[in-house]
Parts: structure tokens; sequence; C-alpha cells
């Protein structure tokens, strides 16, 4: 068990740039964190920094609560796995999942049943006596994950290790990561990509990375739903978040925004006064399947913020239909999402609900979401199934 903390962690390989800028979070001990950001945000520095093969210019890495600093690679209780690893092409998997137990001099009784436990956990037991040429990608991938956990490291770090492979596959050994961090409820694991939909389905919590720093954390439902910063709120989700510029202002007490013309209600902003200041610049951030567009054939009941614009056309998006639009008095083509289609033709006027709690007020200058953070991402509303 070790709960990992990284406390104001920078470094940088040259003296130009850092690839780690003033990182500070915890990941929990037994948790599923996923770090997911862009190529060259700084994900692979930061699993070296947590594994002891880099160490912080500034700041300090603690495994419960104790620095580590000090500690080398190997005696932190550390495993890792690359996207690029070797197997030992003339060990079966049997003896290249038993080798760093063999190097560790452990009896040949205990080598074997630790070797068949993670072989079984990993859903790989039947390939024991196999060479790792007869093996699949996917299966050899398994079989250096087993390999690196049969230590039962406290924390093991997974750098993209499924991006080889296509899609398909990637699914399934997804699960089966899942499984085993299930199975191994001691042991964090902190997994390294740069697809959002391997970030969401795996994790227990994410942060999101840019250029070194940390964009976002929570829950994969708090990040969508209530993301810290417009960056983290673009980077997730597809289709992408509508964002629609406007002017900040308070109408009988109530904060509202201008969209080009339009005066929308807005959800509680943050009490700080530095930012949302009535004439600030800001963007409403409003996921596509909470605009639920409206014209003369299926105009609901409902009442929820209104606002109008035109009809463009459909687009397809995964299972569901890009219903795709304009919002009077702004430029830019805007989507919300449908199972079915939209009876509309181009051009037709049609006007959207939005439920107010889904509503993002994120700073122009600085990118910060300034609403508050309840009434979103609580789901409460939701649940509920209130629409204000
Ligand atoms: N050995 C190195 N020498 C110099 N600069 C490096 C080195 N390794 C990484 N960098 C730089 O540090 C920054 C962070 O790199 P890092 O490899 O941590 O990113 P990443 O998020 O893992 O990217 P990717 O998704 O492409 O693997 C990048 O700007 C990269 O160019
Ligand atoms: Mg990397």
């Amino acid at each position: 068990m070790a709960e990992i903390t990284l406390s104001h962690v920078k470094m940088g390989y040259t003296r130009k740039k850092l690839a780690v800028d003033d990182v500070t979070l915890t990941i929990g001990s037994g948790e599923f964190f996923v770090l997911l950001g862009p190529s060259g945000c700084g994900k692979t520095t930061l699993l070296r920094l947590i594994s002891g093969i880099s160490v912080p210019s500034e700041g300090d890495v603690l495994f419960d609560g104790v620095s580590v600093k000090d500690t080398a690679p190997q005696d932190r209780n550390v495993a890792m796995v690359f996207q690029n690893f070797a197997l030992y092409p003339h060990r079966t998997v049997y003896r290249n999942i038993s080798y760093p137990l063999e190097c560790r001099k452990m009896p040949k009784e205990e080598i074997d049943r630790k070797v068949r436990e993670i072989a079984e956990i990993f859903g790989i037991a039947s390939l024991l006596d196999k060479r790792p040429r007869v093996l699949s990608g996917g299966q050899r991938q398994l079989v250096a994950i087993a390999r690196a956990m049969v230590r039962r490291p406290a924390v093991f770090l997974l750098d993209e290790p499924f991006s080889n492979l296509d899609a398909e596959l990637r699914d399934a050994l997804r699960a089966q990561v899942r499984k085993a961090h299930r199975l191994l409820p001691e042991t964090a694991f902190v997994y390294v990509t740069h697809d959002q939909n391997e970030a969401m389905s795996l994790s227990d919590r994410i942060a999101v990375m840019k250029d070194g720093r940390i964009m976002a954390q929570g829950s994969a439902a708090e990040i969508y739903e209530r993301p810290d910063s417009l960056f983290a709120a673009e980077f997730i989700g597809s289709p992408k978040i509508n964002l629609l510029p406007a002017v900040l202002l308070t109408e009988g007490g109530t904060r509202k925004a201008d969209v080009g013309g339009q005066v929308l209600e807005l959800p509680l902003l943050k009490e700080d006064p530095d930012v949302g200041k009535d004439g600030a610049e800001v963007l409403i951030g409003i996921r596509p399947e909470e605009i639920i567009p409206e014209n003369a054939a299926t105009a609901g009941t409902q009442e929820r913020i209104r606002l109008s614009g035109r009809f463009e056309g459909l687009a397809r998006a995964g299972a569901g239909v890009q219903i795709l639009f304009t919002v009077d008095g702004i430029s830019g083509t805007f989507s919300s999402l449908a199972t079915h289609g939209f009876p509309a033709e181009a051009g037709e006027r049609i006007h959207f609900g939005i439920r107010k709690s889904a509503v993002q007020v994120f700073d122009k200058d600085s990118g910060k979401n300034i609403s508050n953070k309840t009434g979103s991402a609580q789901g409460t509303e939701a649940a509920g199934g209130g629409l204000t």
C-alpha cells in the first residue's frame, strides 16, 4: 500500500523548459489514477518522477507521507511498463514472469504459486508454456504486465501500454487491466494515456495535463460535467463541448450572460473578487447532449434556459446524430446530440432548451471555470430530474 503525493514538483530536461511544472497531486493507495493529456505534456516525466528514474529539481515526492527523494528506484516498490518492452525470446512465458523472483532467490514453490496467481489475474494462465514469438501483440503485452506485477509492487506505473494495438484488442486489454486492479486492491495503478475514452473508462480519478501542468483533476464524471479549466473541457468529450462567447451582467440581482444579444440566466458563479465581474468576457460551455432543440413541431413544455438560432443540418456521431445549428447574434456552428434526427429544414428557425446546472462559465482570459462547484458534477439535479 502506498499513497503517493507530489508536492509542487518541478523538473526539466533542459534549462529553458520545464517538463513538469509545479505539479501537486495525491494518488490514493489502491487507486486507479489516469494521467491524460496531449503528446509532450509531461505524462511520462511524471511517471519517471514517481518511479525515481528522475528526481525533481524543486518540490517533493512522498510515499505515505515520507519523502522518497533520496530513495533509489529499486527501493521504492514500484513497477513500470512502457509502450515498447522486451520479453526474453528464449524463455517461456512462465520463465519470463518468474525472472524477477528468481533474481531475488525466492524458493521455487513460492515462485510457482506467485507466477500462477498473477497469470490467472491477467488471463494468461493457458500461455505459460509458450514462447513469446507465438503470442499476439496483446498477449505479449499482458505477459510484460504480469512480469512487472509478479513482485506485487505498491505502485504500478503503466505508460500507454496498449497504444500500438488495434482498437478492439485495446478494449479487451483495458477490461483485463481494470479487472486485475480489482483483484489487486493493495496496488495503486497510475496509467498514462492521451486517449480520453481510455481515461474515462478506466479511471477512479483523472488528472488532465498540458505543458507540464495539471489543468483539471477529479473523477471522470466531475471532469466531464464540471472541468476546472477550459482546456480540460475541450480536451474531453466527443462531439466537443459548445463554447459560446458572452459577456456577464447582473439583472434584478441575478447573474446573466449576454450571448450575442440573447440574455441567459446563469447558475451560481464563484464568489471571487477577481473573476466573474459584470462586463467580463466569458465562454459559456454546454455539452451537446445538454442542448435540446425544439421547433414548432417539437416544442416542449419544460422550463429551461432558452436560446434561439437556425438549424444547419445533421451529422452522424457514433451511435447518435449531431444536430448542427447557429446561434443568433454570434458566429460559429454549434452542436447538440440526439439519438435520431431532427425534423427541420436547413435554415429553419429553431430554439434550444438547456438545463441551467449544465451550463459552465469559463473566464476568457485565464480559462478558469468560474461556475460554482455545487449544483453541477454532483448529479443531484440529474438524479432528481429537476430542470431549472
Ligand atoms: N530526454 C529528454 N531530453 C530532453 N527533453 C525531453 C526528454 N524527454 C522528454 N523531453 C521533453 O519534455 C517534455 C515532456 O515530455 P514527456 O515525454 O514527459 O511527455 P509525454 O506527455 O509523455 O508525451 P507523449 O505522449 O508523446 O509520450 C516534452 O516537451 C519533451 O520534448
Ligand atoms: Mg510519454
